[in-house]
């Protein structure tokens, strides 16, 4: 049992064939290449990313996986230039930096915050987002500090936030989060 191990299956039980996926970190596509499977090729997927290694990496394993995505070299924070409103069935964040990657470069609170605020936005009633928090070692804790009271302050009419914890795993376990909208 692990963080991605809920994420990907409470997505499997939110979100099926022709739906439409936000992938906010590509990363290396894992979980991109993840959300073309479950939205198949009737559905949409569309990543974004700041980082064109990263970019380029998910490009690579979809190409070799024969899968297709919209990949966008941009800040999540600017989701709302590519999405509309109500659109999506899911949106996944995967915060923390590039594994294998520049370690210098990753995810920040005031960026994160704007980028779920969006994909609150972009996503449909009864859609799902999931939030992974990694932190710790070189992206350290700043962001995980901030998220976790912000999230308390989402509606409770509108969302319902899950944040879930590997209580007594001892090194920095990822935070998997899942916010319902109503
Ligand atoms: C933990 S990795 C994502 C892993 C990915 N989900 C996978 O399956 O390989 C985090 C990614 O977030 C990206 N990132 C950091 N800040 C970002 C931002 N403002 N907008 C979009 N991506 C960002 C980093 O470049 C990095 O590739």
């Amino acid at each position: 049992m692990n963080a991605l191990f809920i994420v990907h299956e409470v997505i499997k039980k939110y979100v099926g064939k022709g739906g439409v996926a936000i992938d906010a970190t590509a990363g290396r596509g894992y979980d991109t290449s993840f959300l073309c499977d479950v939205v198949g090729d009737e559905g949409k997927v569309i990543a974004f990313d700041i980082q064109e290694s990263a970019i380029n990496s998910t490009k690579e394993l979809l190409d070799k996986e024969g899968k297709r995505a919209t990949l966008i070299l941009d800040s999540h924070a600017n989701m709302d230039k590519y999405v509309e409103e109500g659109m999506a069935d899911c949106v996944v964040f995967n915060l923390g930096y590039l594994p294998h990657g520049d370690h210098s470069i990753y995810t920040h609170f005031d960026s994160t915050k704007e980028a779920i605020m969006k994909g609150l936005n972009a996503l449909k009633s009864g859609g799902v987002m999931c939030v992974s928090i990694y932190y710790g070692g070189d992206s350290g804790y700043e962001e995980k500090d901030a998220l976790i009271p912000w999230l308390k302050t989402l509606d409770d009419k509108l969302y319902q936030v899950l944040v879930t914890y590997f209580h007594n795993w001892k090194k920095d376990p990822p935070i998997p989060v899942v916010i319902f909208k109503l």
